[in-house]
């Protein structure tokens, strides 16, 4: 025990050593704020930090990174990352997450491209939040952070709810299928998700993957679904997409479910 503080401390000095070397200083709260505002996001609130274009081709498929600064009632500030369907936010988002400030503030770490997401913060005000505490204030889950069972995500988004659930909940067994491979890609390149023991992504279709498992008698405790198009279809229904509003869709959900389940 002792040893390892020690080489800690050696390791920390030696970071320190190198970030004094590279003249990397230490900048204080408000410098660090200056810089990110000024030069990060040339004093602007918002910015684009990448364009995602799945078909190179088809500019229609593009989705946006962009991360946003915002400010708590007392005064403190933070980085906010949304994926959006448009370079700014004027049309919603599909997903928002809070972004973790570099312990060190220095020139090196105002860039909040690099910056970690929060995955254990969940804006109340979401989508993903009321699935969640819809689970445990109807009563279906126990409230409790120990409560054991399994659920079923129809459409991962960015993997933000299902971040959430593996980083406080290790008992509850999650599995979410996209039919979208970019969301894969986008959870774990911009919003954090990583896939654990209890925490997995499968690329493929969702209604499909329910029939399935109706088929062969497996249940879920819980099926979310969040299968939406991400930008305008023709009949201006963005959620849920048509294949989880069939009757065969529905009869093998209420299989899976059980009498104990919920969706
Ligand atoms: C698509 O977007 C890229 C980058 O934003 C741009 O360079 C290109 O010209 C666009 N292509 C079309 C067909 O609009
Ligand atoms: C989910 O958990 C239930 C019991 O809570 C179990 O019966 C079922 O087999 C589990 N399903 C999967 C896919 O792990």
């Amino acid at each position: 025990m002792l040893k390892s503080v020690a080489l800690l401390a050696a390791l920390f000095l030696t970071i320190q050593a190198a970030n004094y070397c590279m003249k990397d200083k230490e900048l204080s709260e408000n410098e660090f704020f200056d810089q990110v505002q000024g030069t990060i996001f040339a004093n602007q609130q918002n910015r684009v930090v990448a364009i995602e274009c799945p078909d190179p081709k088809d500019n229609s498929t593009c989705l946006y990174i962009v991360d946003r600064i915002g400010y708590l009632k007392d005064g403190s500030w933070f980085v906010g990352r949304f994926l959006t369907p448009v370079p700014d936010l004027t049309k919603g988002f599909l997903s928002v997450s809070k972004l973790v400030k570099p312990v060190f503030k220095s020139m090196s770490t105002i860039d909040t491209a690099t910056w970690m997401v929060d995955v254990g913060t969940m804006d109340a005000m979401t989508p993903n939040s009321v699935e969640l505490s819809s689970l445990f204030t109807t009563g279906h889950f126990e409230m409790n952070r120990d409560v054991s069972g399994n659920i079923t995500f129809l459409g991962v988004a960015t993997g933000g709810l299902m971040s959430f659930f593996s980083t406080y909940f290790k008992n509850l067994k999650l599995t979410g299928i996209d039919i979208d491979p970019q969301s894969e890609y986008l959870a774990k390149k911009w919003f954090g998700y990583r896939d654990t023991k209890n925490s997995k992504i499968l690329i493929g279709d969702g209604a499909e993957h329910i029939v399935e498992m109706a088929r062969r008698g497996e249940t879920s405790d819980a099926v979310l679904v969040d299968a939406c198009h991400n930008h305008a279809p023709p009949d201006g229904i963005y959620c849920p997409v048509e294949a989880v509003r069939t009757p065969e869709f529905l009869k093998s959900l209420s299989a899976v479910i059980g009498t104990k389940g919920t969706f």
